[in-house]
């Protein structure tokens, strides 16, 4: 199968992404062409879940190819975004004899890409980094170049932009995940389809059987259009000035149940599937968006085994206060993004606290 390309637009910044069952045994090929060549030396950061699938035959594959290749395997989960383990890969980096013109590739989730391309955007002042994202939901995160680690006082809140070389996306890899956290990776195909595009919506209805399976040309397709939300955005708005925000629908009332929850709970796609049910009955509440948008909303993600109610026991007062702190929150204004239509989005300032609250308790009396 030939791998499907799409080019993220940032003038001399702008780089491809490559998607396609088996693509991981052509990645000495692949970084060729963007120019990383056989004599540089590369560093794979990767953790202790994805080291023992996919990581040494990518090692001999690159050796043999005249790289010089070390590697890192950091513990699984949102804790190793942390300033001590971005420590530990740092020193590993200097020890591993690293320079400016070395390359770092990050194998695995959404929390290895973070966390590798933070160390890649600071050490010696930025290198190369590419992502091999290993889960669906890194279709999101490995493009747009955002790279951060946590502080125990906030999510990401130490971070750089430091846009990859290329993605490199093997279809094959998703085989091995989790499905809770096949599902978790929906919610954002998903949520790229209610932001801008009602075909891509009908299409993931229609061919949810075969997503949910794994079908490698019907999730290439997905994981293509979903990056391709994803990239016209980061291309027309690359440092979140404006328009960049719309690609946080469900994520203000996601990211309350997330912190509420200790990171635990809830993953990611799970807060954010509820999200975005709420942003579509907030909609429908205030007469933005026509009533059927909460309903469609609900069905496209239960076809993809993800949540849609309100996560007892979270009290709605607790939730309002998590939320405005929300970085598009304005002088103590909530600003939510909310739906218009299926596929149209918009980012409504000074929302009215009561009515959230209303919709909240009565979700948390069902
Ligand atoms: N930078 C961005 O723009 C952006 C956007 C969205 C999310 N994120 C970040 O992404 C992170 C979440 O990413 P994630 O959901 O990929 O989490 P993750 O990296 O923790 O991966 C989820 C779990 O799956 C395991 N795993 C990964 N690939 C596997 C495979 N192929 N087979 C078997 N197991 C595998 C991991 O070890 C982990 O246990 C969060 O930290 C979030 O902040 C960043
Ligand atoms: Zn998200």
């Amino acid at each position: 199968m030939w791998p499907r390309t799409l080019h993220v637009e940032l003038d001399e910044r702008s780089y491809p992404i490559q998607i396609g069952e088996g693509l991981l045994q052509q990645a000495a090929t692949l970084l060729q062409d963007v120019g990383i060549l056989p004599g540089r030396s590369l560093f794979i950061v990767t953790d202790e879940n994805v080291a023992p699938l996919y990581l040494s035959p990518l090692v001999s594959q690159l050796e043999t190819a005249g790289y010089r290749v070390a590697s890192c395997v950091i513990e699984a989960g949102e804790q190793s975004k942390s300033l001590a383990v971005y420590e530990r890969v740092m020193t590993a980096s200097i020890e591993a004899g690293l320079d400016r013109k070395s390359a770092l590739l990050a194998l695995g989730g959404g929390v290895v890409g973070d966390l590798a391309g933070f160390v890649a955007a600071t050490f010696m002042r930025g290198i190369d980094f590419v992502q091999v994202p290993t889960t669906l939901l890194a279709h999101d995160s490995s493009v747009g170049g955002k790279v951060a680690i946590n502080h125990p006082l906030g999510k990401n809140l130490i971070g750089a932009f430091h846009q990859p070389r290329m993605v490199l996306y093997d279809t094959a890899a998703l085989r091995s995940l989790p499905k809770r956290e096949v599902a978790a990776g929906f919610a954002e195909v998903i949520k790229h389809g209610l932001i801008s595009d009602e075909r891509f919506v009908t299409w993931l209805e229609e061919h949810a059987d075969e997503l949910w399976q794994l079908h490698s040309e019907y999730v290439a397709e997905a994981i293509q259009r979903g990056c391709a939300v994803k990239a016209a955005i980061v291309s027309a708005d690359e440092t979140e000035q404006g328009m960049r925000a719309l690609l946080n629908l469900g994520h203000t009332f996601g990211h309350a149940f997330e912190a509420l929850s200790d990171y635990a709970r809830l993953n990611h796609g799970e807060a954010i599937s509820i999200g975005m049910c709420l942003a579509a009955k907030t909609a429908e509440r205030m007469g933005l968006a026509d009533r059927g948008v909460y309903e469609r909303t609900a069905r496209v993600l239960r076809r993809f085994h993800l949540p849609t109610e309100w996560p007892k026991p979270f009290d709605p007062i607790q939730v309002l206060t998590v939320m405005k702190r929300d970085k598009k929150t304005v002088s103590g204004k909530l600003a939510l993004v909310l739906p218009r239509a299926i596929g149209r989005v918009e980012l409504v300032k000074e929302i009215e606290e009561s009515l959230i609250l209303e919709i909240m308790r009565e979700e948390w009396g069902k």
